[in-house]
């Protein structure tokens, strides 16, 4: 398929099968993030895989939004790590580090005709105390991956997009 017709394809899947992934799949979108770039190679993204009973039930007990996926990614950056902007000195790279990361493995689950769905929506100071991570880690989203269920469907506004003007203005 080419790329721009899985970008469109995609949407967020909230209702998964009671199906596991397979490890060779959950092996392409391991691959897919680390193919991701990141502020100066420095790579401070750090990815815990959900899979087990207990990671997963720990996650559903910190967010709704886990939904009833077999699988979640759950995305952080090391603070030690993530690139500062010497120019602007409160910007840093580690929410841009995670997104790409996060995003690269979106696609790739797509492309291997996997549901997920990128959440925000959930404390990730709970997440952080509830897998004991460490103190320079802080965690940025999840994403919970798994085959869609039969009855899943896109979200009513997921066409909604604002035009193209909008959005974009050449200069
Ligand atoms: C930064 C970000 C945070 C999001 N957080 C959540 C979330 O917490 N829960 C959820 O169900 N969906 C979440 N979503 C999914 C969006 O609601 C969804 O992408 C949007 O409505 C467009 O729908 P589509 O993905 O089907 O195209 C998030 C998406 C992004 C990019």
């Amino acid at each position: 398929m080419e790329l721009l017709e899985l970008l469109k394809e995609r949407y967020s899947v909230r209702n998964f099968a009671d199906k596991p992934v397979e490890q060779e799949k959950l092996d392409k979108i391991i691959a897919a993030g680390m193919a991701a770039p990141s502020a100066k190679n420095f790579q401070p993204v750090k990815v815990y895989v959900l899979k087990s009973e207990e990671a997963i039930q720990k996650i559903r007990d910190v967010t709704r939004c886990a939904y009833n996926a077999p699988v979640v990614f759950m995305i952080a950056v090391d603070k030690n790590k993530e690139w500062h902007n010497d120019l602007e000195e409160e910007i840093t790279s580690g929410t841009q580090d995670a997104s790409i990361v996060c995003d690269h493995m979106m696609l790739e689950a797509a492309s291997l005709g996997l549901g997920s769905v990128w959440v925000g929506w959930f404390a990730p100071s709970k997440a952080h105390e509830a897998f004991e991570l460490p103190e320079n880690e802080q965690v940025i989203m999840l994403l919970p991956v798994g085959y869609a269920a039969e009855t899943s469907v896109p979200a009513p506004n997921h066409t909604k997009r604002i035009p193209r003007e909008e959005m974009f203005k050449e200069l």
